[in-house]
């Protein structure tokens, strides 16, 4: 490991360069306009993997983006198989006027590097590239069998993902899974996380008459499709931030004792966050803490509403119709199909008859939690620990990502989830960044991984 320690930190300045041509390409997989850029990004990677001198390197087509794949199995079958899953797709920059640099120009300030994708997931996927290159560079070799699959839907639902684990189960067959496109707990805090949320996404079409009306001549006669929206809004959630959609909570998993215990363990400053969201209260599901609220307890959120007159000044009009998208986080064991059901017949029982009410499901996916007590997850504390010199902590966090458990199921595989980007790192916002500090340690953290993972023998 010496040789690849110092080749890793001999090579830091070379890996940021390195990193700043990954994040140049603006591969949206949500854009029509960047399909393009999200291909040839795809093409980089692939490149990248060939360079580093991973095998049977190689684009798997979808209806979608295509999927990266490379491999090096030349481990003894005494090692385990690992199978590293990141995404190279990203988040679309708008509002981009809110960016200080333009998001595909990637700048270094501080110690972060920004761009979109810095930490979500290109510099994360990219910690994985650079650990496998010091060690395949120095070694001629890597510790574990290794299989890499890096897809470019992530952002969007991983909505061809499923069908291509399902179809190549044996390509994909291995002993563990590893996932760094998490965070840490904080600077200075590492940590590993054990769970994630689920998601159901819902969007909710409201129609009232068949064209915008004077609100002076049809209004307080006919029914107003905002009016009807945000008495349905008003009715998903009460005061006390507790869902009120029949049988929500049916499949909930509560939290253990010992669980909370740990939870009030984190050093969490509630003073900090609230601070530096500029907010004066939390606010969330009573009885719980704001950590457990925003990690360990289903949650429901608008994301999007429309409808009417956005304009400059005043507009006397009763619109036609009206819009939101609905999220709800959900954590095990909620089945983001049952829950959508739910929300459905709920929303057409709370509907007032006057106007239609159209729901849609998005997309969706389950939580997921992986027990902390296995052979992997104390190669992940060892291999930590090494990297940045402390001992991590277990935490569960509030995103998603839905192949967690696709991997689960079909693959019969744990996942160790093993994030580098910080909790303000601004992902999915304006200004996201990386500190380069993580990365680094990050790819000290992974190379040792893959090491104390060789010591588990099958
Ligand atoms: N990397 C995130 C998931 C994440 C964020 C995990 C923060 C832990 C902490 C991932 O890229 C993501 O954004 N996932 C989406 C889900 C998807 C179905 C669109 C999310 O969580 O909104
Ligand atoms: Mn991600
Ligand atoms: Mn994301």
């Amino acid at each position: 490991m010496e040789k690849v320690l110092n080749f890793i930190e001999n090579n830091r300045d070379n890996f940021v360069t390195e990193l700043k041509e990954f994040l140049k390409i603006p591969s949206i997989s949500t854009n029509p306009e960047n399909k393009s850029d999200v291909r040839n990004c795809a093409e980089y990677l692939k490149k990248e993997m060939e360079n580093i001198g991973l095998e049977n390197v190689r684009l798997y087509e979808t209806p979608g983006h295509p999927i990266v794949y490379g491999d090096w199995l030349h481990a003894d079958s005494e090692y385990p198989t690992i199978l590293i899953y990141g995404h190279y797709d990203v988040q679309p920059v708008d509002p981009v006027e809110l960016w200080t640099d333009p998001p595909f120009s990637p700048v270094i300030k501080g110690e972060s590097i920004y761009a979109r994708g810095a930490a979500d997931d290109k510099g994360q996927v990219f910690i994985h590239m650079k650990s496998l290159q010091s060690h395949l560079k120095i070694n001629n070799s890597l510790p574990v069998n290794i299989k890499v699959i890096i897809e470019g839907e992530e952002e969007i639902g991983s909505v061809n993902l499923d069908t291509f684990i399902e179809k190549n189960k044996d390509l994909l067959k291995c002993d563990y899974v590893v996932i760094s496109d998490t965070g840490m707990f904080d600077k200075e805090v590492p940590s590993i996380c054990y769970g994630l949320r689920g998601l159901a996404y819902m969007q909710v079409e409201v129609t009232g008459p068949n064209r915008d009306l004077h609100s002076g001549s049809f209004g307080g006669a006919v029914d107003n499709p905002i009016n009807a929206l945000a008495h349905i809004i008003s009715k998903l959630k009460d005061e006390r931030g507790k869902i009120l959609i029949d049988g929500f909570y049916d499949d909930v998993r509560n939290l253990t004792e010992k669980e909370r215990l740990e939870y009030t363990k984190l050093p969490f400053d509630e003073k900090r966050y609230k601070g530096d969201l500029e907010i004066d209260e939390t606010f969330g599901e009573e009885g719980y803490t704001t950590l457990e609220r925003a990690s360990a307890r289903p949650t429901l959120d608008c994301n999007g509403i429309w409808g009417g007159f956005q304009g400059e000044g005043a507009k006397t009009v009763l619109p036609s119709k009206a819009g939101a998208k609905i999220s709800m986080r959900l954590v095990p064991d909620q089945e983001p199909e049952k829950i959508e059901k739910l929300f459905i017949d709920y929303v057409k029982k709370i509907s007032p008859k006057s106007v239609k009410v159209e729901v849609k499901s998005l997309h969706g996916g389950k939580g997921a939690i992986t027990p902390i007590d296995s052979p992997a997850m104390d190669a992940a504390v060892e291999a930590m620990t090494k990297g940045f010199g402390k001992v991590p902590l277990f935490t569960r966090e509030g995103g998603s990502i839905p192949v967690v458990s696709t991997f689960q199921t079909i693959l019969n595989a744990p996942t160790i989830l093993l994030g580098f980007g910080l909790p303000d790192e601004n992902i999915h916002s304006p200004d996201e960044h990386f500190n380069l500090n993580n990365f680094y340690r990050g790819i000290l953290s992974i190379s040792h991984y893959y090491n104390e993972l060789s010591k588990i023998k099958k």
